[in-house]
């Protein structure tokens, strides 16, 4: 048998926001590898059209509301109970917005930072209770932005919760160490999904190439953010922790 370093056979992983974008391309990358994928989003449909897209047999899913943060730690221990005590944990959900300041309001950056870090701290808590990630450890990717390193205009709000999903990544990889839990964040730049297109509606055709020319292998596909978090999840990444990866086709290189 050929050596695969990022081989998932045997493994459950969890993945959030799996029924659109980025999720679902990991979702179906790490089936490919060999997971067993337990997806979660809102969207029933949706979510049973990406469970459609999986190889391999035994995924599962679940529709719920990450906004209900303080119902996080119970669905947690009981994805462990039905489905499997979880070797890695992918958290795709996520929230953006194109603001300026002077438009925005509390409730913007509280709905935001609801989604795209509670939800990513809760999950991460789990990882400490008894049952919930197998004996052998785990790992968790968060998703972060390329916007929690370098500014763009109206992005306060989205920049502001993907910088403290950063300090969350480093913090929990600190304290989950002696779980062997291993935390990590993927950085994207721009990939085409339903949440971008519509977070970027009120940019021009031309506006869209300048913002592409920004990217020097130009705008990334889904599966290239995908396989960035698969590696984070697998063993290949056995040594690394409290790290975020950049996957933005050379964005913030310039
Ligand atoms: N695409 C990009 O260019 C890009 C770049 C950098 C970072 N990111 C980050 O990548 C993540 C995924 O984005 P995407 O581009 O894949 O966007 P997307 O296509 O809009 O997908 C977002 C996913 O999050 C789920 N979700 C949203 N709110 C939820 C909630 N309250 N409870 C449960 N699930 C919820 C959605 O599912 P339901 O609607 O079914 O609940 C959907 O599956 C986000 O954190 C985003 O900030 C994306």
């Amino acid at each position: 048998m050929t050596f695969n370093p990022m081989d998932m056979t045997g493994r459950a992983v969890l993945v959030t926001g799996a029924s659109s974008g980025l999720g679902r391309a990991a979702a179906i990358a790490l089936s490919r590898l060999g997971a067993r994928v337990f997806l979660l989003a809102r969207d029933e449909v949706r979510l049973c059209e990406t469970l459609a897209a999986l190889e391999g047999d035994g995924h599962g899913h679940l529709s719920f509301d990450l906004n209900s943060v303080d119902d996080i730690p119970k669905v947690m221990a009981d994805i462990a109970g039905r489905f499997s005590p979880l070797s890695g944990i992918a958290h795709f959900a996520g929230l953006m917005q194109t603001k300026p300041l002077q438009a925005s309001k509390p409730a913007d950056y509280e709905s935001l930072y609801r989604v795209n870090v509670i939800a990513g701290m809760q999950l991460l808590r789990s990882c400490a209770a008894r049952g919930i990630v197998t004996d052998a450890g785990a790992a968790v990717v968060l998703v972060g932005s390329v916007m929690s390193l370098v500014a763009s205009p109206g992005q306060g709000a989205y920049a502001a919760s993907k910088a403290a999903v950063l300090g969350l990544v480093r913090t929990s990889a600190l304290e989950l160490a002696r779980f062997r839990v291993r935390v990590n964040a993927v950085l994207p730049a721009h990939v085409s999904t339903q949440g971008a297109d519509t977070s970027n509606h009120h940019l021009t055709p031309e506006q869209m190439e300048q913002f592409e020319r920004k990217h020097p292998l130009g705008f990334g596909r889904p599966e290239d953010v995908a396989n960035a978090a698969a590696f984070l999840l697998s063993d290949a990444s056995r040594w690394i922790t409290g790290s975020a990866l950049t996957v933005d086709g050379g964005y913030t290189a310039q």
